[in-house]
C-alpha cells in the first residue's frame, strides 16, 4: 500500500481496509516524545487522492499537532476538494476516536457521510458517518 501515500491517485478503489492499513503505516512516522502516544491517520479526497499523517509533539505542548489535522492539513495545501473518509488509529487496544480541535478541523472539510474508520492497534475498526461522531459542529453561518 506505500505506493498510495503522498498525493497520488490511486486507480483502484481505496478500501476501507487500505486507508486503515495506511494510517497504521503512518503511525510508524509519530513523533511523540512527550506522551508517548502515537497516532496515524489517513484520508482519501474526493479526487480520489490519498494523504496520511502522525502527531507530532512539540515541547510547547499545546503546538502539538495531531496526526488527523496533519493530514487534512497536506491534503488541502495540496489542493484536495472534498473529504470522503479518514482512518484513524493508535497505540490504544481501543478505537482510536478523534479529540474535539480535530473534529472543528473535519468539519470545514468533510460531509455529514464522510466516513470514518476508527481503528485500535490492531487494525480492527468501527465505521462511524462524520454526523455520528459530531453532529452539531460549529459553522461561520452559526456566527
Ligand atoms: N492525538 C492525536 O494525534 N489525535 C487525536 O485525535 C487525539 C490526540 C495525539 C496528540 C498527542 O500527541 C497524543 O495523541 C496524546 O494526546
Amino acid at each position: 500500500m506505500s505506493e498510495t501515500r503522498g498525493n497520488k491517485i490511486k486507480k483502484d478503489p481505496v478500501t476501507p481496509d487500505d486507508l486503515v492499513k495506511l494510517a497504521l503505516e503512518a503511525k510508524d512516522s509519530a513523533y511523540a516524545p512527550y506522551s508517548g502516544f502515537h497516532v496515524g491517520a489517513a484520508l482519501i479526497a474526493d479526487d480520489g487522492r490519498v494523504y496520511t499523517g502522525c502527531n507530532v509533539e512539540n515541547s510547547s505542548y499545546g503546538a502539538t499537532i495531531c496526526a488527523e489535522r496533519t493530514a487534512i492539513v497536506k491534503a488541502v495545501s495540496e489542493g484536495a476538494g472534498k473529504i470522503r473518509a479518514v482512518a484513524v488509529t493508535s497505540d490504544s487496544e481501543t478505537y482510536t476516536v478523534p479529540c474535539g480541535i480535530c473534529l472543528q478541523v473535519m468539519s470545514e472539510f468533510c460531509d455529514s457521510d464522510t466516513k470514518l474508520y476508527l481503528a485500535n492497534k490492531n487494525g480492527q475498526y468501527i465505521e462511524y458517518t462524520f454526523k455520528e461522531v459530531y453532529p452539531q459542529s460549529f459553522r461561520l453561518h452559526n456566527v
